[in-house]
């Protein structure tokens, strides 16, 4: 049997990504950065990995196709929608090396100390109580395994702060998610704070397809950080869609890198 998931937080996000898991393995910014992360760490065949957060499982798959017929890898998600379609992704390819497990990424207790050499966290950071996760996962992870996450960093990407700024038009402020983790201090000082030691930080801009685009104002509405505007009055509501699609429009005429490029925040450190 699943676990259930935990608290009403965790929750309101299992079906926020139940909601949202048709189609998210269109989004091909996500596809991107959880294999740059994978391919950051170095994998060795024979690895046992944990990707916490797996969603549709692009990181787990992608680590899967790298380690061997010896390597393990487990994916982990509170939404039994995005871990379906996981499962058909890893059916599809015939990996026989990764399970995908419904339950809280923070209370692993089904795992022993030490079983996993990697742990991988693909901008799954900005749902998880940080500080919670990464004191588990350094928990699950074998003296000297690497630790390795990434996020967007402050104020990126560029579709949705315009989405932020064009709901406060109509009254709606919203915060900023990637806020709290979003600087290479910030990352370290989470992974110091967890116990891991030797953390380094990449910072590598990401590209967005034109289908990422043309998805933005799906995405950002679909965004549990963005719930709030779904308290505006139909009209409203209407109108903050033609103006944010406006906007995109007139962003991608005048300066199209500005749109299809974001910095990302790749962190790594080691157990000690
Ligand atoms: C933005 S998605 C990232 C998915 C995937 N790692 C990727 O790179 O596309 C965040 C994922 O974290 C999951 N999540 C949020 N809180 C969680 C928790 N406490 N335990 C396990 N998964 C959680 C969500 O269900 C969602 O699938």
């Amino acid at each position: 049997m699943p676990d259930r998931p935990v608290d009403t937080r965790t929750d309101e996000i299992a079906a926020t990504f139940d909601r949202r898991a048709r189609g998210y393995r269109d989004s091909d910014w996500h596809r991107a950065s959880a294999a740059r992360l994978v391919d950051l760490c170095g994998l060795k065949a024979g690895n046992r990995v944990l990707d916490a957060g797996t969603g549709t499982g692009f990181a787990a798959l992608h680590a899967a196709r790298q380690i061997g017929d010896q390597g393990h890898v487990v994916g982990v998600d509170i939404s039994q929608g995005m871990l379906a379609e996981a499962r058909a992704e890893a059916d599809a390819g015939r990996l026989t090396n990764v399970e995908f497990i419904q339950c809280d990424a923070t209370s692993l207790a089904q795992f022993a100390n030490s079983a996993f050499d990697v742990v991988t966290a693909a901008t799954s950071l900005i749902y998880i109580p940080v500080e919670k996760g990464l004191r588990e996962w350094h928990r699950l992870l074998e003296a000297g395994g690497l630790m390795a996450f990434s996020t967007m960093t402050a104020g990126f990407p560029l579709g949705g702060r315009l989405f932020r700024e064009c709901a406060a038009e109509y009254g709606v402020l919203i915060e900023d998610p990637c806020a709290p983790l979003g600087s290479a201090d910030a990352c370290r000082n989470a992974l110091a704070a967890a116990g891991f030691v030797d953390a380094e930080v990449v910072t590598e801009p990401i590209q967005f397809t034109i289908r990422d685009i043309d998805r933005a104002w799906e995405s950002n509405l679909r965004s549990l950080a963005h719930k709030a505007v779904g308290s505006l009055p139909s009209e409203a509501f209407s109108e903050l869609q033609q103006r944010y699609e406006a906007v995109v429009a007139a962003e991608m005429r005048a300066a199209p890198a500005r749109m299809l490029e974001s910095p990302m925040l790749y962190a790594f450190a080691r157990r000690g």
